[in-house]
Formats: structure tokens, C-alpha cells, sequence
């Protein structure tokens, strides 16, 4: 029988605002993320402003980036950022013990980071050190950027250059302190979050939104301890915010940690294993919200996935600690299917940031001396970008047969999700099912749309991706299919395929 898919859309039931933050990005110095992908130099021969690659800008502006991540990850528990300031040839130089053991020259430092948020309009979160740093070091980095009037980073800032304080709303403190940033106990780097957020400062007008370094995966009982830090449930007096959110990570995988598998080859099964454990981030923002929401109930505290996306073993002849991977059509799934559940989960995740942008991990990005190549992930932001800042609806769906058995589970294969903004619905469609197409009703209640504009991303294989020779193997087209019919629309969606809806509202 056909699979077929009902999805109930109450149009005049609003939920709520899908932060745009939902779409942020990470850029960390590993492998060639920040020197190659970003930074190049100004007196490289490709096209740079300032030293900042600017095909890469074009792209990413495109994407509508809101918040950008760095410089970590686990370097940023090694980063002295005072080794990044002041004339380039002067900075010292230093390990990057984390990421392939090579020499970092620290000529992309602080100010080299604000020119490229400013240059992709993106909004600066900044990881500070809890692991190896200090909490004056980390005090006095919030001074040297936010700081105005006459300070002594203020003087520094000055003396290198730049006079006006810069707005830095995104502050984390430390990463990932269960492991690479400390190997703390919940309870030591809870403390520790307290201690550093209370010298982040907030100088002048500017507000920090405090990240405190969060839970891996299910560690429920981390996010146990930290909530108790800064809510009044069970304790006599309230104590403090000392920081506004917590992060967690969890990353897409279609096996064991030694055992990643590759970008690029793979089959049936580790597809479906890749998207069952994609979809575990559901259970892992369920559950991180339901201890939050016992602690706070009112949601005031954020929940921050500041690391996301699929890992693989590295290409081929690549630096294994340079995290370099290809990117398929499966990847891309991978990230429609996350942003259909973070739009679920639009009341407690506030911010969430895809590792990581260019050349590591699942990127937007990848460049070869100076060709750069979009990937199939890279369209899933751009299509999806009319969801950022929009209000969310509610997605019923009713698809009983669209199920595959993955081992011992059951892996749905159809997802959606819906918003309005501006006066216009948009909604996100993805078929997970490898061979089976499925017949999509779009259910419209509570109103009318006007003549529907579809979007389709899809590959004649899964594996397949792009290249510089073939660049568009994976990449959006018109999609004619979408039928107006009584009370709603009506398509069918291929397999392994991805599709936008828009339509006024009438
Ligand atoms: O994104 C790569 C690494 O994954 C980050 O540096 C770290 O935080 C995580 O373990």
C-alpha cells in the first residue's frame, strides 16, 4: 500500500517564537575551520577582506547566520585570548594539543573574530576559558571587548585599533568541563559556572546571556546540578541568575564512537541507524527540559545545543584530528530532521549551533584552496531560514505505515514542522524512507492559503554530495507537485527527500 501522511495544521493557534538563534553556527580553531576556511590572510590571492575569505562570507550571508560560536570547543578551554590581540607578526605562537597537535599562530584573534561577525551580520557568542584559564583572564576579556570610557583593557582595546566597544551578547562559560574543558564533576563545574559568570560583567549597555558549560547527551544529572545553582525550588532564600542558560551537546552518529563509519559510504542500514540516532535528540531535549522545568517552571532559563550534527571518520589522507568529512544528502536529512524538532522544542531551546560551519565536522562549507563547494547541509539552512524568528505551529501528523525497524526500534520516517511570519505559512517536510515515496495531506484549519510555492532537495542516492568538478549534484529545485485541495494542499514527496511549502495566508 501507498504510505501515506496526514499533517494537521491549526493556522490560528499559535505556539511559540522559533528563535532565530535556533540556526547559529560554530567556528572553531580545528583543522582548517578558522585558517583556510575563514581566514586566509591579507596577502593571500584569494579574494579577502582583511584577511577574511569573502566566498565564504557571500555564502553564509545567504544563510542568514545569527550567532556565531568560538573559539571552541575544547580549544577554547587552551585559548589565552591575550595571544590574539595586537600586531599579528608579534603573537605568540602555541599547540593546538586538542586538534591535530599543530602549531597555532593566533593571527585570527579577537578583533579578526568581530570582522567576521560584522561581515556576516551574525551576532558573536564567545566560549571563555574555565579550563585552563583564570577568572581575571576571563573578567578582563569581557572589559577589553564591552567596556567604553577609560579602563585599562579599554586602553588596550584602543591601542590596537579599535575604539568603540563592541556588543557581545553570547558568553559561554567554558566547554564541555565534563571531559576536554576540565574533567570536572557536575557539582565542582557547577560551582565553577557561579564563580567565572559573577566577574562576566555586563559593561555599559551590554547584557551578557551567560552559557553555563552543560550536559553530554543523557547526563540528566548534570543539568540537575546546575539548575539547582539558580533556582529557589527547595532552598530558603532565591539565589542569584549567575548564568542565564545551560548547554548540551549531542551529536548524530550511525554507530559506535570507534566506529563512525564513513561520510560517504555507507548503506541502507547505517542510514537508517544514522537517522534513528538523529532523532534522539528529541529524548535528549525532552528530557534535559523536563528536570528544567522542574526547577523552573516558568522557562526563564535557557537551554542552549551550542553542538550539533553528524560525525564521521575523517576523509581519507586527512589529518585525523582536522575532522574533516563529506557531506551527503544523508547529512542533510540529518539536519532537517533536527530543525523540525527544535521548532518543537522552541519554548525551552533557545539557541542551538551546528558543528561547524566551514571544512570540520557536518558543514555548510568546503573549500579547496580557493574553490568552495555548498554542501547538501548547507541548503537546509537556506531553506529553512523563513523559520527563524517566526511564530511556530503545531504539526499533528498521522502516518501510521511511514515506520522502518531499526534493530529493536522504530524509526518514524516521516517529520515536519510549520510556521507563519509575515503573513506567510511555511512548512518543512522530510521523508526519511529510502525507496518509498509518501502521499502528503497538509490539513489547514483555522484558515486559508493562497497558491503554494514548493521547494524540493533531494539526489538520485543517498551518498550522494558535492564537489567542485559537481557542485550542484545536491541542491534545490522548484517542486511543481503541491495541489490546492479542499481544506489544505496535497503533494507527494520522493524519497529521501526534503521539502519547503510556502503559501500566503488569504
Ligand atoms: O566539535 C568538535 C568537538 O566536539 C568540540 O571541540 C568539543 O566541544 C566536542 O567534543
Amino acid at each position: 500500500p501507498a504510505v501515506t501522511a496526514t499533517a494537521v495544521i491549526n493556522l490560528d493557534l499559535e505556539g511559540p517564537t522559533i528563535n532565530r538563534h535556533l540556526y547559529g553556527h560554530f567556528a572553531e580553531h580545528l583543522g582548517r575551520c578558522v585558517y583556510g576556511g575563514f581566514w586566509v590572510g591579507e596577502d593571500s590571492p584569494i579574494p579577502n577582506e582583511g584577511g577574511i575569505r569573502l566566498d565564504v562570507v557571500e555564502a553564509l550571508r545567504a544563510l542568514d547566520i545569527p550567532n556565531l560560536r568560538w573559539p571552541g570547543g575544547c580549544f577554547a578551554d587552551e585559548y589565552h585570548w591575550r595571544d590574539g590581540v595586537g600586531p599579528r607578526e608579534e603573537r605568540p605562537r602555541m599547540v593546538n594539543t586538542h586538534w591535530g597537535n599543530v602549531e597555532e599562530n593566533n593571527h585570527f584573534g579577537t578583533h579578526e573574530f568581530m570582522a567576521l561577525c560584522e561581515l556576516l551580520c551574525a551576532e558573536p557568542y564567545i566560549s571563555g576559558n574555565v579550563g585552563s584559564g583564570t577568572v581575571r583572564e576571563m573578567s578582563e576579556w569581557v572589559e577589553y571587548l564591552t567596556r567604553d570610557g577609560d579602563s585599562p583593557m579599554v586602553r588596550l582595546r584602543k591601542a590596537n585599533g579599535r575604539n568603540e566597544p563592541w556588543r557581545v551578547p553570547f558568553w559561554g562559560i567554558g566547554n564541555e568541563t565534563w571531559g576536554c574543558g576540565g574533567n570536572m564533576r557536575a557539582e565542582y563545574s557547577a560551582d565553577l559556572a557561579r564563580q567565572y559568570a559573577t566577574y562576566c560583567r555586563d559593561h555599559g549597555d551590554n547584557t551578557l546571556y551567560r552559557i553555563a558549560s552543560g550536559a553530554s547527551d543523557d547526563d540528566y544529572k548534570w543539568t540537575e546540578t546546575l539548575m539547582q545553582q539558580i533556582s529557589c525550588f527547595g532552598c530558603e532564600a532565591t539565589p542569584k541568575n549567575f548564568f542565564q542558560a545551560l548547554s548540551v551537546h549531542h551529536y548524530t552518529l550511525s554507530g559506535p564512537w570507534e566506529a563512525k563509519g564513513s561520510a560517504t559510504v555507507f548503506d541502507t542500514d547505517d542510514y537508517y541507524r544514522t537517522m534513528l540516532s538523529a532523532r534522539g535528540v528529541d529524548r535528549v531535549i525532552a528530557g534535559h527540559s523536563a528536570v528544567m522545568d522542574v526547577y523552573d517552571r516558568g522557562r526563564t532559563v535557557g537551554l542552549v545545543l551550542d553542538e550539533w550534527g553528524t560525525w564521521w571518520d575523517v576523509e581519507p589522507g586527512t589529518n585525523p584530528g582536522f575532522l574533516f568529512q563529506q557531506n551527503t544528502l544523508r547529512d542533510a536529512l540529518v539536519a532537517s530532521t533536527h530543525f523540525d524538532i527544535f521548532h518543537k522544542h522552541a519554548a525551552r531551546l533557545r539557541m542551538a549551533n551546528i558543528a561547524q560551519t566551514v571544512n570540520v565536522l557536518q558543514a555548510m562549507l568546503l573549500t579547496d584552496g580557493d574553490a568552495l563547494v555548498r554542501t547538501p547541509t548547507y541548503h537546509v539552512f537556506e531553506m529553512n531560514k523563513g523559520h527563524q524568528d517566526a511564530t511556530s505551529l503545531a504539526v499533528h501528523l498521522r502516518a501510521p505505515l511511514a515506520r522502518r525497524a531499526v534493530g529493536e526500534a522504530e524509526l518514524e520516517t516521516v517529520s515536519a514542522s510549520a510556521s507563519v511570519k509575515d503573513g506567510s505559512l511555511l512548512v518543512s517536510l522530510t521523508n526519511l524512507d529510502a525507496e518509498r515515496p509518501v502521499e502528503v495531506r497538509l490539513d489547514l484549519r483555522g484558515g486559508t492559503v493562497g497558491a503554494p510555492e514548493a521547494r524540493l532537495l533531494t539526489a538520485g542516492r543517498l551518498q550522494d554530495h558535492n564537489t567542485p568538478e559537481a557542485a550542484a549534484t545536491v541542491a534545490p529545485r522548484a517542486f511543481e507537485g503541491v495541489r490546492s485541495v479542499d481544506g489544505g494542499l496535497t503533494l507527494t514527496l520522493p524519497p529521501h527527500a526534503f521539502l519547503t511549502v510556502r503559501a500566503p495566508l488569504t
